[in-house]
């Protein structure tokens, strides 16, 4: 038995510290230490070792038991450290090799940009936002802005007519520009007012600068003193903060039937910045929006009087904004929503 014994222990001594690793140790522990294992094998002959002997044959199995384990515990070490080992060896990992690209990232669409930066511009200037349906009555779209039945202003907006069975006494139509949410707003206010409203509206055109969908801005302010200064000094703020330091405007009487005196407004034009080119017509001016003073009879409509307060509109195409920010020259690639066209913006 002692002899087995020993034989065991010389084995475990030349194989354990060959296992290349932590798998390998623990292969071994299972072979030479299980309850299958090599020793316990061994054990079964203990009965038939002599009563006298015993106690110095469990000496020695303890003591061979014991052996091996530590035999094991460092096999358990050095298959770690070679892990190890081998984990710094590998190659690095390279922090400075370019990264993969990012999914192609996308952008707010040229409109609703320009649209941004008008708002925000607006706001730092006083002024909130308000806003109106696109469907609209025939009462705020003309009527209320002194534009009544057969009124010639009215061909220049023709629109598309919601059919309804009540559209011949009050028409329910496609807003032709955002000037009626002037008359939600102040029939639903008290002066003073300073609002701004975005949004969309329609027109019955279709040609490279005129579409039947497109965004204007209104602007409306009402108060006590509202003067035509007040109004040329807004615009010039506004169009020096979208389009710069640079711009300038000017105004041209013009006619519109819900102010008085009304203006077209213009700006130095964007493409050859004032010095006369084929766009301006050589004019170094290009027409960017209408304005004037709230006409007395729109005041009188909403019931505000026209002897306590003053205020002036403009309203503005904001896709022509827009185009003449960015250099395009056809409206209609603006609403085509054409990757290889807004990508390039
Ligand atoms: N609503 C007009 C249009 O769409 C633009 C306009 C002109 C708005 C003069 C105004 C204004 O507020 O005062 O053609």
């Amino acid at each position: 038995m002692l002899d087995e014994l020993q034989k065991l222990v010389e084995s475990a001594r030349r194989e354990i510290p060959l296992a290349g690793d932590r798998d390998a140790a623990e292969a071994l522990r299972i072979r030479y230490l299980g309850k299958k294992g090599e020793l316990s094998l061994l054990l079964r002959g203990m009965g038939k070792v002599p009563t006298a002997d015993r106690p110095a044959v469990g000496a020695a199995v303890n003591s061979a038991k014991e052996e091996i384990e530590k035999l094991i515990d460092g096999a358990l070490q050095q298959g770690q450290r070679a892990a190890l080992e081998a984990e710094l060896r590998a190659p690095p990992l390279d922090v400075t090799l370019p990264g993969r690209r990012l999914a192609a990232r996308g952008h707010r669409h040229p409109v609703s940009a320009a649209l941004d930066d008008v708002v925000e511009i607006l706001a730092r200037m006083g002024y909130e936002v308000a806003e109106g349906p696109e469907v609209e009555l025939d009462f705020y779209n003309f009527e209320a802005l002194n534009i009544p039945p057969n009124h010639p202003a009215r061909e220049m907006q023709d629109t598309f007519y919601v059919d309804s069975a009540k559209r011949v006494q009050a028409p329910v139509l496609l807003r032709t520009h955002t000037s009626p949410v002037q008359i939600r707003t102040m029939l639903a206010r008290k002066p003073p007012l300073r609002i701004c409203s975005p949004g969309k509206v329609y027109r019955r055109d279709d040609d490279p600068t005129h579409t039947p969908m497109f965004h204007q801005i209104e602007v409306l302010c009402i108060d006590k003193d509202i003067t035509f200064g007040d109004l040329k000094g807004t615009l010039e703020a506004f169009v020096q903060a979208f389009f710069g330091k640079s711009f300038r405007t000017r105004l041209r009487p013009s006619y519109f039937p819900f102010v008085e005196p009304g203006a077209e407004v213009d700006i130095t034009c964007t493409l050859c910045l004032g010095k006369g080119c084929r766009t301006c017509k050589r004019t170094g001016f290009i027409e960017v929006l209408g304005a004037g003073m709230v006409h007395p009879r729109v005041l009188a409509n909403v019931g505000y009087d026209p002897e306590e307060v003053s205020g002036f509109a403009f309203g503005c195409g904001v896709d022509r904004l827009a185009m003449l920010r960015s250099g395009i020259d056809d409206l209609r690639l603006v609403f085509e929503n054409d990757l290889r066209f807004l990508e390039q913006l």
